[in-house]
Order: structure tokens, then sequence, then C-alpha cells
């Protein structure tokens, strides 16, 4: 029985290679409803809604949503900006999201508040529908995580459990602002021989200490202390800095920069992944080396959500 997805808490190993397996149905599902096959029918209940309710920028994650909705032949509403909505006029948020949870059965709402706490344990106060965290603030974005957890699960043959054991994973980006990073070491971190190396490249390391969210894992403090590291690692995650999440933006380049050099240095089996938007971190020229997995977990993205939302509202 799904509830709302607010973490990677909310996600169960069980229920993610359930979600996987229809993940890769959904695959020819949605080949079949774009060329309009005879195969194409409708995989959500005639009449269900998805409000998408998107108060931060988004390319993949609301467009997916909304694409994988309409591929299960459901219907969306949608809503983006504060602009767009009575906030201008000074409603609270969680005001915004209990009206429209009258209008739709699935809400996916992205906001720079921490939502994922005001539907904590099923809480139903502010809502009436389901709903599904997609990226508050620096908090969570369980659904990022599930797509990137799928990408692996079909690298190592589509079987087994969820979550690979004993794997290294090395992790760059803005270890303290970054949702992406923070719900990718949670999703991993359920095994626990999996080790992590991370690397902070906004070049901030030095604020690190304890009580701060990876008090309890392994952070290089130099660049050439993780490029050491490298050869080791099986899976490499980046992540672009968050400027925006930043008082001053302007001296906040990735101090990480992807090279040919680390290709050559990582194992021929490790696969980079990136949840995108890509900055300087990854560049463009290298997508075509066989590690590099960006626009994989772009399409994949859109089969996990279409799963979700099938199990959701099925
Ligand atoms: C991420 C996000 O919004 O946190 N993007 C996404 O959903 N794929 C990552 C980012 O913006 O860096």
């Amino acid at each position: 029985m799904f509830n709302n997805v607010l973490y990677v808490a909310s996600l169960s190993s069980d229920m993610m290679v359930d979600m996987f397996r229809t993940a890769d149905a959904m695959r020819d599902a949605a080949t079949a409803c774009r060329h309009r096959t005879a195969d194409w029918k409708r995989l959500v209940p005639e009449g269900a809604v998805m409000a998408t309710l998107f108060f931060e920028p988004s390319t993949r994650t609301r467009l997916s949503f909304e694409s994988a909705m309409h591929r299960l032949g459901g219907n969306v509403i949608s809503a983006c900006g504060e602009d767009a909505l009575s906030c201008a006029k000074g409603e609270s948020l969680a005001d915004t999201i209990q009206a429209v949870s009258n209008y739709a059965d699935v809400l996916v709402v992205r906001s720079s508040q921490p939502t994922s706490e005001w539907f904590k344990g099923g809480d139903s106060h502010y809502c009436r529908s389901f709903v599904i965290n997609a990226g508050d603030g620096e908090n969570h974005h369980p659904t990022q995580a599930l797509l990137d957890a799928y990408t692996i699960w079909r690298h190592n043959g589509c079987t087994g459990k969820a979550i690979p054991a004993g794997r290294t994973f090395g992790i760059v980006g803005d270890l303290d602002k970054s949702r992406t990073i923070r719900s990718f070491v949670e999703m991993f971190k359920r095994e626990q021989s999996n080790q992590f190396i991370l690397y902070d490249s906004t070049g901030r390391q030095a604020k690190f200490r304890a009580g701060t969210r990876y008090d309890d894992i392994w952070h290089v403090s130099s660049l050439e202390e993780f490029e050491a590291q490298m050869p080791k690692m099986d899976y490499l995650y980046l992540n672009r800095v968050q400027k925006e999440r930043h008082a001053s933006s302007t001296a906040l380049d990735s101090t990480f920069v992807l090279t040919e050099k680390h290709l050559g240095s990582l194992k021929s089996r490790c696969l980079i992944l990136n949840p995108g938007p890509r900055r300087d971190e990854l560049p463009a020229h290298l997508d075509n080396w066989g590690a590099v997995r960006m626009w994989e977990q772009v399409e994949n993205g859109l089969y996990v959500r279409m799963a979700l939302l099938r199990k959701i509202l099925g």
C-alpha cells in the first residue's frame, strides 16, 4: 500500500524492486503510447488527476511527471512559480497545497521550503491527496534517488535487490546544499557494506564540522585525495554547485571538472551519474563515454515516474 513519497525512507526495498519491474514494463507502454499503437491502454483510472505545484525551477522532474501521467492516460493540472498562484496574494504554501489537494488525486510538489516535514507520518492535515516530494529546498528528492537506483539496478542486470551491497560510491558536489546527494546517500547507505567517499566541490570543505549532514561518512578534504581514491569506485555521482542556495554565488564554480584522465583511472565498469542539470563538473564532450549515464537517467526518470504513479493510482 503506497503512502506519501516524502523521502527515501518512504520507499521500502521490496516496493522498489516491484517498481523497477513495473518501470521496465512502462518502457514498452511509453513506446506504444508514443506511436499510438493498438497496444496502448489506460493504466490509471479514468478521470485520475495529478497536480504539479512547482515553486522552484525544473525541467526533468516536472515534465517527466507530467509526461508520465499523460502516457498513463491520466490528466494533469499544473501551476509553476508563486506568481501564478494565490501565494502572490500572501497565501501560505500550506494553504495552497491544501486547496489544490481538493482538485487532484496526487500532488507533486517542489518547493524551497521543507515540505517533507509537513506531511510526516501520513498526516493529512494539509492535504486530501497523495503527495510526492519533487524536491524540497536542501532537504530531500526521493524520486531522483529512485531513478538513480533504477539506473544502477538495470546496469546490474535487473536482478536481485534494489540496492547493491559492498560497493564504493564516489560523490562530488555541494554536500551541504544538494538534496539529490543527500537522498542518494540515504538510499545506498541502506546496505551497510557500501562505502562512500565524498568531496565537496564548492571548495568549502573547511566548514565541515560535527553536526553537518555527512558526519558519519568519509569526506576527503582535497581534490588530490579524491582523485587518488577514484580507482576504487564502482559509481561516481556528480552534482553541480547549488549556486542559488548560497548568499554569494560569484566565487562558486565547481572545483571538480571530470576529465579524460579521470575516466582512465576509473574501473572499466564504473558508472558516472549526474541528476542534471549539469554544469562545469561534467563537460558535454564526455557524454559519449560509455561510463557516463546522465542521459539514461533522464530517460529512466520517465519510466520510474510512470511506475510510481501507476502504483499510487492504479
Ligand atoms: C536536481 C534538483 O532539483 O535538486 N535536479 C533534478 O531534479 N534533476 C539537481 C540540481 O538541481 O542540481
